[in-house]
C-alpha cells in the first residue's frame, strides 16, 4: 500500500504500520469539524498578515484556497486520507495541494492541539445556541398549553398516590420551569465555552509575536485563554456541557414516563397525536408512545457520555495527551441524541390532547380534597393534627360506601365532627379546592395564568 506523505514524517525512517494507521487516525468522526476547523485557519492566516509573517498575496492565496476547500467538501467531492489521520492534517495538505508554499506556512504558530480545541469550541458554541432554539421553541408549547388548560382539574400526585386537586396547566408550568433552568445552565456553560485557545500552540506558547485578541475577535470569542498548558488539554467545557445534557435528558426523560402513564387506559389523561406513535405488528389495539419512550431511554446513553468525558480526563497529565480523541464522538452524540429529543418533544407537545373528564374523574375519586376539609376544620377552630385525625375518619367512610368526600351527608360529616356546618360542601369540590391555592407559585387558575404570562414575558425577552 503506497503512504501518504505524513506532515511530521521528518523524523521517522519506517512507515508507519498500516493497523496502527487506522487506530490512532480520527477522521472518520473528526471530519464534522472541517468548517470550524478552516474558520479557525482564516483567522489564524490573517493574524499572520496582520504581524507581518504572511505577505498579503500569500494571506489571500490561503484564504481563497481554504473557502475552495469548504466548498468541496460540502458538495461531498473532498477525498479523505486516514494517512493523514485528522481533519486538521487532511485539510492543511490539500491546501498546500492546491496553492503550493503559501500553504506550508499556515501552521506558523500552531500546533494541532490548539487548532482542536479551538474546533470543538467553535463547534460547541454552535451548537450550545441550537440547543437552546429548540428549547425555547419547547417552553413555548408548554405555555401555550398552560394557559389553554389553566382550568383542566387533574389529580396532582405524591408517591403516585392520587394527593391534592391541581390544573393541567400549572403541571405544564412545572415542566417549563426545569427548562428554563436547563436554558440559563447552558448559557452559563457557553461562556467557558466561548475562550480562545490559539497562541497556546502545543503546549508552552510560541515565540512568534501573535495577536491573539485579534483572532480571538475574528472568532467571535469572549477572551484568550490565559494558560497555554491548560488551553491544550483542558476539556472541561465539554464535560460540563454533558452534565447540563444529561440534567436535559433526565427532565425530557421524566416528561416522557409521565406521558407514557398518561396515555395508558388505566389513566387515559391524554391523547398523543397519531403522528408520534406507532402501532404492533401483532396487536391490533396498540398506539404505543413509541417516541417518549425512546427519549427516556435515550437519556441512558447521554448519560454515559458524561461518564466517558469524566472517566477520559481523570488520569492525564498536563499537556495534551491522545487520549483526548476519544472526546469527540461522546460529545458528538450528546449534542445529536439531544437536539433530536427535544426537536422531538417540542412537535409532539402542541398535539397533546386532554381529556379533561377522565382527569376530574380521577382527581374526584381519589379523595383529592381531603386536605381541603382539614383545612377548613382548622379555618374552624381545630388544631390541625386533630382535624387530620377527623378527615382521616371521613376518607374511611367515603371508601366503606365508594363514596367521594362530596356525596357524604352533613349528619354523617357532623357526627364526625360537630363544627362542621354546610358550607362545608365549597370546599369539598375540586374547583373550590384549586381556586383557593392562590398564592403566587400556587396552582390556582388565575395564578396559573398569571405564571404563563411571566413565563411567556422571560421567554421573549432576551433571556442570557
Ligand atoms: N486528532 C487529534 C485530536 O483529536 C488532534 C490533535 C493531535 N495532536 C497531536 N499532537 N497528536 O485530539
Amino acid at each position: 500500500m503506497k503512504q501518504v506523505h505524513k506532515p511530521w514524517g521528518g523524523r521517522f525512517t519506517e512507515a508507519t504500520d498500516a493497523f496502527v494507521e487506522a487506530f490512532t487516525a480520527s477522521i472518520e468522526f473528526d471530519k464534522r469539524l472541517a468548517d470550524y476547523d478552516i474558520m479557525g485557519s482564516i483567522a489564524h492566516a490573517k493574524m499572520l498578515n496582520r504581524i507581518g509573517i504572511l505577505n498579503d498575496r500569500e494571506k489571500d492565496g490561503i484564504v481563497q484556497g481554504l473557502n475552495v476547500i469548504r466548498q468541496k467538501i460540502s458538495d461531498g467531492d473532498f477525498v479523505w486520507s486516514i494517512g493523514l489521520e485528522d481533519v486538521h492534517m487532511n485539510i492543511e495538505a490539500q491546501l498546500t495541494r492546491d496553492i503550493g508554499e503559501a500553504g506550508k506556512k499556515l501552521h506558523t504558530g500552531r500546533s494541532r492541539n490548539d487548532q482542536v480545541a479551538t474546533d470543538i469550541r467553535l463547534f460547541l458554541r454552535d451548537q450550545i445556541d441550537e440547543i437552546r432554539t429548540w428549547i425555547a421553541q419547547l417552553q413555548t408549547a408548554l405555555i401555550d398549553l398552560a394557559e389553554r388548560e389553566a382550568d383542566t382539574i387533574m389529580p396532582g400526585f405524591t408517591h403516585l398516590q392520587v394527593a391534592q386537586p391541581i390544573t393541567f396547566g400549572h403541571h405544564m408550568l412545572a415542566w417549563n420551569e426545569m427548562l428554563s433552568r436547563d436554558y440559563e445552565r447552558l448559557g452559563d456553560c457557553r461562556k467557558r465555552v466561548n475562550v480562545m485557545p490559539l497562541g497556546s500552540a502545543a503546549l508552552a506558547g510560541t515565540p512568534y509575536p501573535l495577536d491573539r485578541t485579534y483572532v480571538s475577535e475574528l472568532l467571535g470569542f469572549e477572551q484568550p485563554s490565559l494558560n497555554s498548558l491548560d488551553a491544550v488539554s483542558d476539556r472541561d467545557f465539554a464535560i460540563e456541557f454533558c452534565a447540563a445534557a444529561s440534567i436535559i435528558m433526565m427532565h425530557l426523560s421524566r416528561f416522557s414516563e409521565e406521558l407514557i402513564l398518561w396515555t395508558s387506559a388505566q389513566f387515559g389523561f391524554i391523547d398523543l397525536p397519531d403522528a408520534f406513535c406507532t402501532g404492533s405488528s401483532i396487536m391490533p389495539q396498540k398506539k404505543n408512545p413509541d417516541v417518549p419512550e425512546l427519549i427516556r431511554g435515550k437519556s441512558g446513553r447521554v448519560y454515559g457520555h458524561l461518564f466517558a468525558l469524566l472517566t477520559l480526563m481523570k488520569s492525564q497529565p498536563l499537556a495534551y495527551n491522545k487520549d483526548n480523541q476519544e472526546d469527540k464522538e461522546p460529545l458528538f452524540d450528546t449534542v445529536d441524541t439531544l437536539v433530536n429529543s427535544l426537536r422531538a418533544f417540542a412537535g409532539m407537545m402542541p398535539h397533546v390532547q386532554p381529556r379533561r373528564e377522565a382527569m376530574r374523574e380521577s382527581a374526584r375519586k381519589g379523595y383529592a380534597t381531603a386536605t381541603d376539609l382539614a383545612d377548613y376544620l382548622v379555618g374552624k377552630g381545630l388544631a390541625f393534627r386533630d382535624a387530620h385525625e377527623v378527615v382521616g375518619k371521613a376518607v374511611q367512610l367515603g371508601i366503606a360506601g365508594s363514596r367521594d368526600l362530596s356525596e357524604l351527608g352533613l349528619q354523617e360529616l357532623q357526627a364526625l365532627s360537630g363544627i362542621i356546618e354546610a358550607d362545608v360542601y365549597q370546599v369539598l369540590t375540586l374547583e373550590g379546592s384549586v381556586a383557593a391555592r392562590d398564592l403566587p407559585g400556587g396552582t390556582a387558575p388565575r395564578r396559573v395564568r398569571e405564571a404563563a404570562r411571566l413565563a411567556r414575558e422571560k421567554l421573549n425577552g432576551g433571556r442570557k
